[in-house]
């Protein structure tokens, strides 16, 4: 018997849509493409033909005439998720917003909270979970093969030119992206917590290097996480010449995991004192060739939140784990914006300008 699929809308139709609704169009998971949604009729129409279904400038217009909606997937400005979230949990469908949630903590509150009253799930991508390798030291983490954590250390280094942020008006502004930290490392930020556990303290500084700019181009951090053990992060959108590294790497007692590749998709060094069958495979069989930084988790992670709303069960990133990666996120905003000062999750901030229109 034919298992009925969840029909999904997508709203926003650039860069990252693709990912979704290939995923979604493909008939490899248990959800289908039933409309889509733009803003630019152009991005819009082309979207409709290439993918076959009925598109609407107005997500209004598109939720009035499509009842039948089960899941809505929002790949939108990051400023602008909090507004879109929160609109649409009106309809009671469930929701899939893209990373970040949002660019402040209050913001994450209000989407949950209108998601509470619409009766509906609130879930976060974060694809790079769902990579084979980081899906395999997760799987070493959660066996206690690590032992006791000493070290956890992520880095970016990728190329983003001026024309990149000159193609639309929100990239590289305050009020609706903010910089590296925010739009290309908040993915490395997630994975650094998911492995390391909460964070004690941290503290952060950055720069503007090589891009015309509003927000930072580059940044550094270090954490001490409650467990005792240390973290450190980089990211860089100025790399030149090209696209180096997207990187974890995972230091314990008992063993050391390092995931490079461009998005996190290859692992480079697996070693742990208890030896197991498997080991020896690890580097070829959990490594995965990408296309680009964005990888293939996409269709992964939208196969979980289907499972996961079909059988009433937990998904892997919901609204509270995307939620941690803004406390964290705003954490290090204004540990920068305070010049390095050591901050707390959740610090009440009142320097960082991320989300707000600068005076
Ligand atoms: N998971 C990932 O790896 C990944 C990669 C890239 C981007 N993202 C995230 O996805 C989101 C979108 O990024 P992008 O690079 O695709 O941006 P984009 O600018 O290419 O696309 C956003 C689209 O949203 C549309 N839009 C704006 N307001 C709208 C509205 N009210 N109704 C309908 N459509 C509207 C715009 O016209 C635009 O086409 C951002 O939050 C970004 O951080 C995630």
């Amino acid at each position: 018997m034919n298992k009925k699929k969840l029909k999904f809308a997508v709203i926003g139709c650039g860069r990252v849509s693709n990912n979704h609704l290939k995923a979604l169009t493909s008939g490899k998971i248990d959800g289908e493409l039933a409309a889509i949604c733009d803003v630019d009729g152009k991005k819009a129409k082309a979207k409709s033909e290439e993918f076959k279904v009925p598109y609407y400038l107005d997500y209004h217009d598109m939720m009035k005439k499509h009842q039948e909606i089960d899941v809505v997937d929002i790949a939108t400005p990051t400023g602008y998720h909090a507004r879109h979230v929160i609109d649409v949990a009106r309809y009671g469908k469930h929701i899939i917003v893209e990373k970040p949630m949002a660019l402040r903590v209050s913001d994450c509150d209000a989407m949950m909270k209108a998601c509470a009253d619409g009766r509906c799930r609130l879930f976060v991508v974060k694809q790079n979970r769902f990579n084979p390798a980081v899906v395999s030291a997760r799987q070493a983490l959660d066996s206690g093969r690590f032992g006791k954590m000493v070290m956890g250390t992520v880095r970016v280094r990728w190329k983003r030119v001026q024309s990149y942020y000159e193609q639309d008006d929100w990239h590289g502004t305050w009020e609706l992206d903010g910089g590296v930290m925010s739009q290309q490392a908040s993915h490395h930020l997630d994975l650094l917590q998911w492995f390391m556990g909460p964070i004690e303290s941290m503290q952060c500084i950055s720069a503007t290097r090589l891009l015309d700019i509003e927000v930072e181009d580059t940044s550094l951090a270090t954490f001490k996480f409650k467990s005792g053990a240390l973290g450190a992060y980089e990211a860089t959108v100025a790399s030149r010449p090209e696209d180096l590294e997207g990187s974890l790497s995972l230091l314990g007692e008992k063993g050391t995991v390092i995931i490079g590749g461009h998005a996190v998709n290859k692992i480079l060094y697996w070693k742990f004192q208890d030896e197991q069958p498997g080991d020896m495979h690890m580097l070829s069989e959990s490594s995965q060739e990408v296309p680009n930084v964005y990888g293939h988790g996409h269709s992964p992670y939208i196969a979980n939140v289907i499972d996961a709303i079909v059988n009433s069960k937990p998904a892997l990133v919901e609204a509270p784990e995307g939620r941690k990666n803004i406390e964290i996120l705003t954490a290090l905003y204004e540990s920068a914006a305070l010049g390095g000062h050591k901050v707390h999750p959740g610090c009440t901030v009142v320097k960082s300008l991320l989300g707000q229109k600068p005076a």
